[in-house]
């Protein structure tokens, strides 16, 4: 059966992956394409009448939201398998007002308000609520667009915008970001693409998702200067065309595999991952004791038997990300000595560290800053992901366990990670995916496996 039938079928069950721990893996792991430039990447189809083709697109339900909500506002959208293309010569009359539920059920989808305005000139978008992670603010993305010259509002939950000029066209200008923020540079990299004059971004982030957008703008023809550095100069142009794009590798799901091989202390192979984009993650896997080597796109790591605790602090790029902090912490449970894990990027990313208690795993949180005594075996029990980072290192933690683990929270693992629990068998994991008996509504799962009430929040990001 099709991946996507399949989840189709599960949708009124729930679905939980049973582990069986303690297996080594072995051999080859592909990363699929980035999820995060991904979905950026078709919010900038928006900017052009043309078609712009995507390839290495992830087969996620992140992916899928997003597919969704470009229909709604006019996209045409063809998709074959790993590849997209996207055309969007004519916007509905609603395309201005984007659906409720799609944007809140995909922070990511917020950036649409960057392309929207710049092509509309107006547009109003549903705030994008709460999320599990942190507050998440928007008003990086709302000061951008007023330096740009558009009126924004926040009306009854929307935010409304509109170009102030009578052309109704942004304005090129020197915006300066309070803090680093990934989704805020996005936005205001591609709302200034088609302003009139030239926008220079200070503090912007430093992904190397902004340089994969940046690389697709300037082959639709956009002038843009700096992406991967704190400064980005983008000179706005009348027109932009459609191009073919190839979306970069994974660097999360690449660095996942990385900490899968550490975890199990199995030798692996991974590609194609950019080992720049993976920087911050293999120096710290190296002073645990892996030994890792890079060739082009192709990472190969070995672990040792016996690792060390070494301690991380998560930082925007090039510094470690917040998305592997989970998983790296269910790392940390395995190995030799005490090791600091402090999030400084979101203030309430360390839900995983009560289900890692729950498997015997010796934690102590201080806030934002857990203490991982390492070296207790962890045991198998059934636990759940409340992220999308949470529910990967439950199913890392469940390799080495004891026993057969149930992980649950895989409406989660979904949005991220594409053919997970098979990439990890063919390596030689132990993981079915099944699902139990239940009655789901499309907000509230009621009775659940083994009694557990589980509330689905609408939106989730990472
Ligand atoms: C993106 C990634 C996510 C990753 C995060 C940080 C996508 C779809 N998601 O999320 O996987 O964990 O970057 O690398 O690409 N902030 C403000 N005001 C704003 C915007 C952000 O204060 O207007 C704060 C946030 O609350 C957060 C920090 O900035 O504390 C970083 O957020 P941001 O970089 O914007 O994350 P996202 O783009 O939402």
């Amino acid at each position: 059966m099709q991946r996507k039938e399949a989840l189709k079928e599960e949708s009124n069950l729930l679905p939980f992956l049973k582990i069986e721990g303690k297996r080594k893996l072995s051999g080859y792991m592909k990363v699929s394409g980035a999820k995060n430039s991904a979905l950026v990447l078709m919010a900038a189809s928006l900017l052009t009448n043309e078609v712009v083709g995507l390839r290495n697109v992830p087969q996620l339900t992140d992916i899928d939201v997003m597919s969704r909500l470009l229909r709604a506002i006019g996209s045409k959208i063809r998709q074959s398998s790993n590849i997209l293309k996207i055309k969007t010569n004519k916007l509905n009359d609603s395309s201005s007002n984007l659906p409720y539920d799609l944007v809140h059920a995909l922070r990511a989808s917020f950036v649409c308000i960057g392309p929207l305005l710049a092509r509309l000139g107006e547009v109003k978008i549903p705030l994008p609520g709460g999320c599990r992670i942190g507050a998440r603010p928007i008003d990086e993305h709302i000061q951008g667009l007023r330096a740009l010259g558009a009126r924004v509002e926040i009306e009854n939950d929307y935010v409304v915008a509109k170009a102030i000029s009578p052309q109704k066209r942004l304005n090129g200008a020197r915006i300066t970001f309070n803090c680093k923020s990934v989704g805020a540079t996005e936005t205001i990299l591609m709302a200034a693409t088609l302003a009139q004059g030239t926008t220079i971004l200070e503090n912007a982030a430093q992904e190397p998702e902004i340089q994969d957008l940046a690389k697709m703008l300037n082959k639709m023809g956009a002038k843009i200067q700096g992406a991967g550095t704190s400064q980005i100069t983008i000179e706005g142009v009348d027109y932009l065309n459609g191009c073919l794009f190839t979306v970069m590798p994974d660097r999360i799901e690449a660095g996942t595999f990385l900490i899968a091989s550490a975890i199990t202390r199995s030798p692996l192979t991974i590609s194609p991952a950019i080992p720049e984009h993976l920087e911050a993650l293999i120096i710290k896997l190296q002073e645990c004791g892996c030994l890792i080597e890079c060739s082009g796109e192709t990472i190969s790591i070995i672990s040792r038997k016996s690792l060390q605790a070494v301690d991380i602090t998560t930082s925007p790029f090039p510094g470690f990300p917040t998305d592997l902090q989970a998983p790296f912490m269910a790392l940390m449970t395995t190995v030799k000595g005490t090791s600091k894990i402090e999030e400084t990027v979101f203030e309430n990313r360390m839900q995983h560290v009560r289900e890692l208690q729950r498997m015997g795993a010796k934690i102590l949180l201080e806030g934002n800053t857990a203490f991982v005594v390492g070296g207790n075996n962890v045991k198998a029990t059934s636990i759940r992901g409340g992220d999308l980072r949470s529910c990967a290192a439950m199913v890392l933690a469940s390799l080495v366990a004891n026993g057969t683990s149930v992980v649950k929270g895989l409406e989660h693992l979904d949005r991220g990670y594409e053919d997970f629990a098979e990439k990890l068998n063919s390596a030689g994991a132990s993981i079915t995916r099944t699902h139990s008996q239940v009655q789901k509504t499309s907000h509230r799962t009621t009775k659940t496996y083994e009694d557990t009430q589980i509330l689905y929040s609408d939106t989730e990001v990472a």
